[in-house]
Order: structure tokens, then C-alpha cells, then sequence
């Protein structure tokens, strides 16, 4: 069944909104012109991402700056653990999630 998150109208490059989905706090980013859902939780030491900063492809968490590669999900350095992206699933003119 899609879940419908944000109407596509409202995206833009910045982009950024925390949304509750079956209990899990996910995060919808734009950035270069691609959208992302992301779980809202840094890889590190699990802050939420929420304010998080976005430039050239990386997301900053506001916890400790780690950066974060939006295509591949990896630390620019010390951290093992990855960003874990949902799928975006497509209706209309929304986007949203498959649940
Ligand atoms: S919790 Fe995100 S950088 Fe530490």
C-alpha cells in the first residue's frame, strides 16, 4: 500500500523533513536534484539527522559533523556503519513508501 510522504511540487534542492512511518523515524532529503529516505538516525552514535546539513552530496550530522556520502550511504572517514536508505515508491504527483 503506498504511503504518501510530500507532493513532488514541494521538493527542492535543501529539502528536508522528518516524517513517522509504522514508528520509524525516517528522513526525506533533496539534494543535487535527487531525492533520498534515509532512516532518521546517524550511523555513528545513532542522533537523529534532523538539521542536518547537506553540501555536494553529504549529509552533516549536527551531533559530532560526520559526513555521510547521499549516494553511497559511507562516512567520509571513522565511521564503519552506513546510512540506511528506504526505497521511494511513486503515485501521482507524490512521493512516498510502500508499507
Ligand atoms: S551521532 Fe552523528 S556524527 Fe556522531
Amino acid at each position: 500500500m503506498f504511503y504518501p510522504l510530500e507532493r513532488l511540487m514541494n521538493l527542492y534542492d535543501g529539502y528536508q523533513r522528518g516524517f513517522t512511518v509504522n514508528g520509524h523515524s525516517l528522513l526525506l532529503v533533496q539534494d543535487n536534484g535527487r531525492c533520498y529516505l534515509l532512516r532518521n538516525t546517524c550511523p555513528h552514535q545513532q542522533a537523529p539527522l534532523t538539521h542536518a546539513t547537506m553540501n555536494n552530496g553529504y549529509l552533516r550530522c549536527p551531533a559530532h559533523g560526520m559526513e555521510f556520502n547521499l549516494m553511497t550511504g559511507k562516512s567520509q572517514g571513522g565511521c564503519s556503519q552506513e546510512l540506511q536508505f528506504i526505497a521511494i515508491a511513486y503515485e501521482g504527483n507524490q512521493l512516498g513508501v510502500e508499507i
